[in-house]
């Protein structure tokens, strides 16, 4: 046995005298003086966050977007002074929350676009700072492995086998598509119901597939006898995209009934689960999505209900033979001898090329909040649509749509024209008093509630009614 000593590795740094502190905008997030580079930054855009939502005080800026346009280029200036300024932070942070339609206040509720976690945008500092890119394990080790793990984790909540992280649903609505036509080739006809996203039948125009079928949907969900008659009079493979929580009212089309007709058929079904997905998360909720498990592909979204920061959207699959079509090799990414060293090949799960970590965030906040904590959640902004539609229900001066499946409540003024409604929702918008959004079912246009805000209280959404009331002329 040897007695020599063991060899010294060299030293990871050659240079005993470290380098210039760089100017301060010239520093780094990440690397030993990421952090301290970092903090008074954040402290300035914590403080200009504040002061932006103090001077705003409401959902959303006052004047419409002349004023606000007018507002933008007074903070900006000259976009690319020839001289740097420092104070761009705080000026360009205080501007932009200033001017911001927040979904945080409990009367910004026109969209699927929920206030995210505090938690979850911490998180997300992270990525950004680390700035891991998902192509190849060696720029995101520690990003692989997570996003390995989280989203089996979460396709198997779906009752799928595989997902993959999207920039939103639209992203996996399309992969949907795109996977059913390498699945069933380039005549494979999309069947779905005028409720559903518009994203789907876009995908099918970008792939170039077949003039989809749209079902008509007068009740607001897929009606499966339609799509049965659909089904047997259309020759040639078929993919069913059906919806649970629909951008329009949040329902749930029938999803055992539509996945039996299918099953039936040889369909493929893809159920575009963006919105209602969060409903996984909880007790009382989660027999809404009964039937989700029967599809083939599945789009999850977390900044709906999810309280994620965009983006957070997952394509669940069924059977994970279904992504090999995604699979690239090149060379500089995960060329085959670095595959077949053990190193993990990640180019096959996006089409994109760079991609952020959006799975950090989303891990984050499972673990902090868990099933229990995320379904309480939900089971809050559920309970204020019911609140909000019997407020509206009791109300002489309003109408009410229908008891609200999920999230989302639609309401008008009654005894209005549709231009009426439209112009009350344009009045609240540019007064700055209340974001709400609109949506046409039965013929005639509805003002639309989507209540995501988990700390709205019933004093707020009677106040939204006011609000309402008093800017219908009567
Ligand atoms: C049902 C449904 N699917 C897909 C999408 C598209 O999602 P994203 O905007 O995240 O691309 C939406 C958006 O609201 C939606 O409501």
């Amino acid at each position: 046995m040897s007695t020599a000593a063991a060899p010294v590795p060299p030293a990871r740094h050659t240079d005993a005298t470290p380098p210039p502190r760089p100017p301060s905008p010239h520093r780094l997030a990440s690397g030993p003086q990421g952090a301290d580079a970092l903090r008074p930054l954040l402290a300035t855009v914590l403080d200009a966050l504040h002061t932006g939502d103090r001077t705003r005080g409401g959902p959303l800026p006052a004047g419409g977007p002349e004023a606000v346009t007018a507002r933008i280029r007074e903070a900006v200036g000259d976009v690319l002074p020839e001289d740097g300024d420092p104070t761009a932070l705080a000026v360009l942070v205080h501007a932009f929350a200033e001017h911001a339609a927040d979904p945080a206040h409990p009367l910004c509720a026109a969209h699927l676009h929920c206030p995210p976690l505090a938690v979850a945008t911490a998180a997300d500092l992270a990525a950004t700072a680390l700035n891991p890119s998902l192509d190849s394990w060696d720029q995101a080790p520690a990003a692989t492995a997570l996003e390995t793990l989280v989203t089996r984790a979460l396709a198997r909540l779906a009752g799928a086998a595989d997902a993959l992280v999207t920039t939103g649903g639209t992203e996996a609505n399309q992969l949907a598509l795109l996977l059913a036509r390498e699945a069933h080739g380039p005549g494979v006809r999309l069947v779905t119901g005028a409720n559903a996203h518009h994203s789907l039948t876009r995908a099918a125009w970008l792939f170039g597939l077949p003039e989809p079928v749209v079902l008509p949907a007068p009740a607001g969900t897929l009606d499966p006898a339609a799509l049965e008659e659909a089904l047997t009079r259309l020759p040639g493979p078929v993919l069913v995209a059906a919806t649970a929580g629909t951008t329009d009212a949040g329902l749930v089309d029938p999803l055992p009934e539509i996945a039996a007709r299918c099953a039936a058929h040889h369909a493929r079904l893809h159920i575009d689960a963006a919105y209602g997905a969060g409903l996984l998360f909880s007790d009382r909720h989660r027999t809404t999505l009964t039937g989700l498990d029967a599809a083939d592909t599945i789009t999850l979204d977390l900044h709906k209900l999810g309280w994620q920061p965009i983006a957070a959207g997952l394509f669940a699959v069924k059977n994970p033979d279904d992504l090999a079509p995604l699979g690239q090799r090149t060379d500089y990414l995960n060329a085959d001898d670095d595959t077949d060293a053990g190193l993990p090949d990640l180019l096959g799960r996006s089409l994109r090329t760079t991609r952020r970590p959006d799975i950090l965030k989303i891990a984050v906040t499972l673990k902090t909040l868990g099933r229990t904590g995320l379904g309480a959640l939900v089971d809050q902004v559920c309970a204020h649509a019911r609140h909000f539609a019997a407020l509206v229900d009791a109300h002489p001066r309003f109408e009410l749509h229908a008891p609200p499946t999920i999230s989302t409540v639609l309401f008008r003024p009654a005894h209005t024209t549709d231009a009426t409604v439209a112009a009350v929702r344009r009045t609240l918008l540019t007064e700055g008093r209340a974001v709400l959004g609109r949506a046409r079912l039965d013929g005639r246009l509805w003002l639309k509630a989507t209540l995501l805000n988990p700390h709205t209280r019933p004093e707020d959404l009677a106040t939204l009614l006011t609000l309402v009331e008093g800017h219908t002329p009567r």
